[in-house]
């Protein structure tokens, strides 16, 4: 008899801590790690490199279709290539940044994403995933599903530690607007039916990253 694969689902918003938390978690269970907003950074990088126009929805869904993107599924090994091209480091610039809502916005995008999100989590025996629509789209069977949460305070005090108060004061209204924006596709500010929220706002990374393994756990 073979063991189910096991799926652990973690959705939360940009500052959440989200990424290096899953990534710990999965070198601990000695699973497979899927960043999905690094796939829509990569898609996002690949249109603006090509010229496409991204205010027009279905050449930007037609240039995602097309593209081929490998993404790393080691939680020890960061790596991202469209057609051939590292975008590792690229795709975390502020001018992918700013764009990315553009593209993750569209629908027809999503739908292809999803799709793939999908494929490379069912080929994987354990697998960490996270994003902001993981625990109700892509991966609501899974086993764990957790909404990883932080208050705004935390967040920005995690993003821009010793700021000065104007320096504080742009950096939430970045994370907000971005938030907001993200939100329109995807609502993972709130938790649906089955899923956990945990809050990390006064929770170290490494108390995180244990009850973030405690729930597995007990799944
Ligand atoms: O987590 P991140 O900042 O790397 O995400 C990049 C962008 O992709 C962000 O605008 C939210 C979006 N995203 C999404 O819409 N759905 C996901 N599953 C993951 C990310």
């Amino acid at each position: 008899v073979t063991d189910a694969a096991l799926v652990v689902a973690i959705d939360g918003p940009s500052g959440s801590g989200k990424s290096s938390v899953a990534k710990e978690a999965a070198r601990r269970l000695g699973a497979a790690y899927l960043d999905t907003g690094a796939m829509y950074r990569a898609v996002t990088w690949h249109c603006l490199d090509a010229g496409t126009d991204l205010d027009d929805a279905d050449a930007v869904a037609q240039a995602v279709r097309a593209a081929e993107l490998e993404i790393s599924t080691d939680p020890s090994l960061e790596r991202v290539r469209i057609h051939g091209t590292d975008v590792t480091e690229t795709i975390r610039l502020p001018f992918v940044s700013e764009a990315v809502s553009a593209v993750a916005t569209n629908l027809d995008v999503r739908e292809e994403m999803v799709r793939r999100q999908r494929a490379l989590i069912a080929a994987q025996p354990r697998i960490v995933a996270e994003g902001r629509d993981i625990t109700t789209v892509v991966a609501p069977d899974a086993k764990t599903r957790i909404l990883l949460t932080a208050s705004e305070e935390a967040r920005l005090r995690r993003r821009g530690i010793q700021l000065g108060e104007a320096d504080a004061a742009a950096l939430q209204r970045q994370v907000i607007e971005r938030d907001a924006k993200d939100s329109t596709v995807s609502n993972f500010t709130r938790a649906s039916d089955g899923v956990i929220t945990l809050d990390s706002s006064d929770l170290t990374f490494e108390q995180t990253v244990q009850a973030v393994l405690t729930l597995v756990d007990e799944g």
